[in-house]
């Protein structure tokens, strides 16, 4: 929430390309960012996945159409482990995360409100705690689409590029 086009694309970005790569399934953006969500969808044809930003005009109306838990990322919240073990079960989890100050409403439209330390940072770092505890990092199959895939390697870069992408997207 907050996202600030033109101003901070780069925070952003990495908002959106942790939660893919920590195993999300779409990035809700407030306000939309159409050239965003574009620079994220040629990561996706490049490197697999089915991670889709979608533009959120009216944020309200994603919190409350949320079919499960909501939380919200803020170090004013519980302990993130807490908050964590509760959802963790939930098929479904909305995490949300600000740029600017968010409106005082969404701490009350959210289920939990939890810190991931009681001290300001980023809602990069903060993102991507809560997905490790919830989901982990998702295994190398994970990607399907993909044209190109790391291989593992002590030095260097190692890229394998496939001639059709991997599997059915
Ligand atoms: C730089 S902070 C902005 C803080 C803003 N001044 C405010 O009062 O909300 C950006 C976002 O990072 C996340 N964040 C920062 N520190 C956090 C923490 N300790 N625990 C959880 N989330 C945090 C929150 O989602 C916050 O909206």
């Amino acid at each position: 929430m907050g996202h600030r086009a033109g101003r901070d694309p780069r925070l952003t970005t990495h908002v959106a390309l942790t939660a893919r790569a920590l195993g999300a399934a779409r990035l809700y953006l407030h306000p939309p960012d159409p050239e965003l969500a574009e620079r994220i969808a040629a990561v996706g044809r490049r490197w697999g996945g089915r991670f889709e930003v979608v533009g959120a005009p009216e944020w309200k109306k994603v919190v409350r159409g949320f079919d499960g838990p909501i939380v919200h990322l803020t170090m004013y919240g519980e302990p993130i482990d807490e908050v964590a073990r509760a959802v963790r079960r939930s098929p479904r989890v909305l995490v949300v995360v600000g740029g600017a100050k968010v409106p005082a409403e969404l701490y009350r439209l959210s289920t939990r409100n939890a810190a991931a330390g009681h001290q300001p940072h980023s809602e990069v770092a903060a993102l991507a705690l809560l997905l490790d505890r919830l989901v982990g990092i998702p295994p190398a199959g994970r990607w399907p689409g993909a044209r190109q895939e790391i291989v593992p390697s002590a030095r260097g870069k190692s890229v394998r590029t496939h001639e059709r992408p991997t599997g059915a997207p």
